[in-house]
């Protein structure tokens, strides 16, 4: 369905840029140095073109009709499923749940899993990296149910705490709910380990993959996550789509959560019987753009290979640590061995909104504030950090003209 293939050279990043069409334009007279790439990422000309040409050709409602329309859609919307299926390996494409995105991915976990498997008193263990959708899920069940939350600590780098991890699971943990990579600090946690002690320790496992996937091969069948959930805009596909992977067995055994169209076997005035997977949690007209689009952009990636984009991005955090160490007052949060291309920092006698509005005036983007991770910037005793993270198409030429312009924001802040 996709109008337009790629011919992107092995990795070479100025092919890569000439993907970006918004890469071109000038903010504030300046060229555009988007740096806030963990918020969300810039969207390719060919995930563009599938957006377009799906509207332009093929709009229909799916799963519903016989007419040509439907079926192109439909067969496009599952085509998608299955490439995100094999993208991240799971066994069956029924595993993978359409979602609005991470955080409506957790909420369903929430909502179908925790409402029937969580009761007063059980334990849900989550880290002190989390973002704000991986925790507040979680209190609106402990209001309803009395659930406790625990906390794994962190050490001052950023990694997590596995010597505290291990003895809190011997506390009757039931589910443990945990980023892969932290949004706000870069750190990645050891999942693989995390899970086989978390299995080990009777518990579930409720991944949330969203800085992680951008970045890094995933493979749910390795990491024997029971579920994984990661959204469409951070992986260079739209906003309003994303995925939460499950094992069969477990949403087998779930409860769905909305009610309506699609996710029904048949309906009396009175009652209902459920529709198989995955069609149980997807009740209602889905976002059937999103869905075909983001098996676009995980097309795009492959293209790429995410194993160089891992690189590349890596390559470039360590260029920019090496060129920022110079700079009197700055200091890094979030500085652990295993770290994906996050680069938070505060510098003294600044204030970060202060710098990131100087910044923009510069052309430059980042994201200043809390990062949706408040209780992790308390731990801190800060009030939020300035944070630039990369994508594909950043490049070392970026990083001179992002330490510079910080230089310059300096210089009249000081
Ligand atoms: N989770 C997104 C961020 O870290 C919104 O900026």
């Amino acid at each position: 369905m996709q109008e337009k293939t790629m011919d992107i050279p092995a990795f070479d990043v100025a092919h890569v840029r000439q993907e970006f069409p918004i890469l071109e334009r000038k903010v504030n007279g300046q060229p555009l140095v988007y740096f806030d790439n963990a918020a969300t990422v810039q969207k390719p000309q060919s995930v563009i073109d599938a957006l377009v040409h799906y509207y332009s050709h093929y709009n229909a409602n799916i799963h519903r009709g016989v007419h040509s329309l439907a079926q192109e859609a439909t067969q496009a919307y599952e085509d998608a499923r299955k490439t995100i299926q094999q993208h991240i390996n799971a066994e069956h494409a029924h595993e993978i749940i359409f979602t609005m995105g991470t955080t409506d991915a957790i909420n369903l976990v929430m909502q179908s899993w925790g409402r029937s498997e969580l009761h007063q008193g059980d334990t849900v263990l989550i880290s002190a990296l989390e973002h704000h959708s991986n925790m507040v899920p979680w209190h609106l069940l402990k209001q309803e149910k009395g659930i406790h939350i625990e906390v794994i600590p962190i050490h001052e780098d950023g990694s997590l705490n596995m010597e505290a991890y291990a003895e809190l699971l011997q506390n009757g943990v039931k589910l443990v709910c945990v980023n892969h990579v932290s949004n706000a600090l870069g750190s990645i946690n050891p999942i693989k380990k995390m899970v086989q002690l978390a299995h080990e320790a009777g518990a579930k496992t409720m991944i949330d993959g969203a800085q992680a996937l951008p970045h890094a091969k995933v493979d749910v069948r390795d990491l024997n996550a029971d579920f994984y959930a990661f959204s469409g805009h951070k992986v260079y596909g739209p906003t309003g789509i994303g995925i939460l992977y499950g094992k069969e067995a477990l949403l087998n055994q779930m409860p769905p959560w909305r009610g309506g169209g699609e996710m029904i076997a048949s309906v009396t005035y009175q009652s209902s019987t459920y529709n198989t997977l995955p069609h149980k949690f997807e009740a209602g007209t889905p976002n059937i753009a999103g869905g075909i689009v983001l098996g676009s952009a995980i097309d795009f990636v492959n293209t790429l290979g995410v194993e160089n984009i891992e690189r590349h991005e890596a390559q470039l955090l360590n260029y920019l640590v090496e060129k920022a160490a110079h700079i009197d007052g700055l200091k890094v949060y979030g500085t652990a061995k295993e770290k994906a291309g996050v680069f938070s920092f505060l510098v003294d006698g600044t204030h970060p909104y202060d710098v990131g509005t100087l910044l923009d005036q510069m052309g430059v983007a980042v994201r200043t504030g809390h990062h949706c991770a408040e209780p992790l910037m308390n731990h801190f005793g800060i009030p939020g950090t300035i944070r630039a993270s990369f994508a594909c198409y950043n490049t070392f030429e970026e990083v001179d003209v992002f330490v510079h312009s910080l230089e310059r924001a300096l210089k009249m802040l000081r």
